[in-house]
């Protein structure tokens, strides 16, 4: 026979497992930021997902270092023209891997980014142009030319 106790164990034991799992489950739905380094992703001040600063970062320091492919314009086309960056000729795209593509656009950018080609192929190299505090959102100056090609 079961005491008093031990079913208000079982019961209470039971209950919790069956609201912590929803529960845990819409926190984790709210919450989901991934990251790396200094960057982790969420959900962006202006616009859908940006970058953010996961820790302080110094002025100069080199935030991420994005492996990049050069491609022909005729290779990217529709809504991912909005993620590729400018290349070395005019009919030449550069598309950054890891999180270089998904930094939003500020006219008061805290990020700048240049392309360093070296043995293993071209990297775009993004740094911060001023101390950054953990949690700011991060921002390079897509330029004048990015949004007037797009109306
Ligand atoms: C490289 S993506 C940046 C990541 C994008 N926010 C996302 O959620 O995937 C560029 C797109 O972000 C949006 N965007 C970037 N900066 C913005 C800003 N300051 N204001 C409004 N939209 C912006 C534009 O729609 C643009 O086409």
């Amino acid at each position: 026979m079961l005491s008093n106790l031990s079913i208000f164990v079982i019961i209470a034991a039971a209950s919790g497992i069956a609201l912590g799992i929803p529960a845990g489950m819409l926190l984790r739905r709210k919450n989901r930021s991934i990251g790396r380094g200094a960057v982790s992703i969420g959900s962006s001040t202006v616009s859908g997902r940006g970058a953010f600063a996961s820790r302080s970062i110094s002025e100069s320091e080199i935030i991420e270092r994005c492996p990049a492919i050069e491609v022909s314009d005729r290779d990217v086309g529709g809504e991912l023209l909005n993620y590729v960056f400018y290349g070395s000729a005019e009919n030449l795209r550069l598309v950054a891997m890891g999180y270089g593509m998904l930094f939003n656009h500020s006219p008061q950018p805290n990020v700048a980014y240049y392309r360093d080609d070296s043995q293993l192929g071209a990297e775009l190299v993004l740094y911060a142009l001023r101390d950054i505090r953990k949690g700011e959102e991060l921002f390079y100056n897509y330029g004048e030319d990015w949004w007037t090609t797009r109306g």
